[in-house]
């Protein structure tokens, strides 16, 4: 109901797969970093939320962990996406939890662009991963389907440019517009509770431009955002459509998943997040004595 000038925006891209097939590899290459050498035990276990601006246009990539136990997060990473990057390692070919991201992106009505990885590896059997993904109904452009396959290697850099080409592609293809000049609106990655800085939320903008000052209702959580910093710690002032951004100032840590909006009034903001954890303590209790 704002009315506003509508303008491309950025894709939201989460990278999907099984575990240890090379996404957080893949984007370490895009970005330039080295986030997969730090992580503990080799495991990532949070959504991971970048920017990047590449050669072929802006893109913002949700990270997901591939570990079994990691379900909700593959589901919600599907939920707040435009496109999927489908990871399949070249090695190993299609698992488990690669089936399980291609039922979140179909259940999300996404669409896939597949990254057959680790195409270096002496034991890559690019054709293998092809016909294995072909029998879950994921059907490469060139075998007839509506699905673009790229082999990349994150240790070369190889076909990693065709990707981001590809991903572009698909980008285009889905007209993403977002309203600038609206008030934010969007979804909660991950919130955590920091010692210094209180409740610390990642969040992504999916429509409008976050502002320091704003006042944010998310899930059963308000405040007033007192300052947003990029994925490097920098703080900036605003963050605009399909930027992922962290925010300080909320009173409490909304649940990852929840949607955020921007709110004029705080005294409103304060009696509906009132409300609803009201409601939830209902519940919660209800559940308990039953
Ligand atoms: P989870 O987030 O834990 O599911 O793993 P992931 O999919 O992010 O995989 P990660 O990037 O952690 O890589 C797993 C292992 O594969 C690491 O030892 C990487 O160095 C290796 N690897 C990733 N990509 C490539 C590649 O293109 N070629 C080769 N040879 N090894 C790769
Ligand atoms: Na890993
Ligand atoms: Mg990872």
């Amino acid at each position: 109901d704002y009315e506003g000038e509508a303008i491309k925006r950025a894709p939201v891209v989460t990278v999907m797969g099984h575990v240890d097939h090379g996404k957080t590899s893949l984007l370490d290459y895009i970005r330039t970093t080295r986030v997969a050498a730090g992580e503990s035990g080799g495991i990532t276990q949070h959504i991971g939320a970048y920017h990047v601006e590449t050669d072929h246009g802006m893109v913002s990539f949700l990270d997901t962990p591939g570990h079994a136990a990691f379900t909700a997060m593959r589901a919600r990473g599907a939920q707040a996406t435009d496109i999927v990057i489908l990871v399949c390692a070249a090695d190993d070919g299609v698992m488990p939890q690669t089936i399980e991201a291609i039922q979140h992106s179909r259940a999300a009505g996404v669409p896939i662009v597949v990254a057959i990885t680790k195409i270096d590896k002496p034991s890559a059997d690019i054709d293998k991963v092809k016909n294995e993904l072909v029998a879950q109904e994921v059907v490469p452009e060139e075998w007839g389907g509506d699905v673009q396959f790229v082999g990349v290697s994150a240790k070369s850099g190889e076909g990693i440019d065709e990707l981001l080409e590809a991903v572009l592609l698909q980008a285009e293809v889905l007209e993403l517009t977002a309203v600038p000049s609206a008030p934010a609106k969007g979804v909660v990655v991950e919130a955590r509770l920091d010692r210094g800085r209180g409740s610390v939320a990642t969040v992504l903008v999916q429509n409008g431009t976050l502002k320091k000052g704003d006042i944010v209702l998310a899930g059963l959580q308000m405040g007033r955002v007192r300052a947003l910093l990029d994925e490097n710690g920098k703080s900036v002032k605003s963050a605009g459509p399909s930027i992922p951004v962290e925010i300080l100032g909320l009173d409490g840590t909304p649940d990852a998943g929840e949607e955020f909006i921007v709110v004029a009034d705080e005294r409103k903001a304060r009696e509906v997040a009132n409300f609803r954890q009201g409601k939830y303590r209902e519940v919660r209790f209800a559940r308990q004595h039953s």
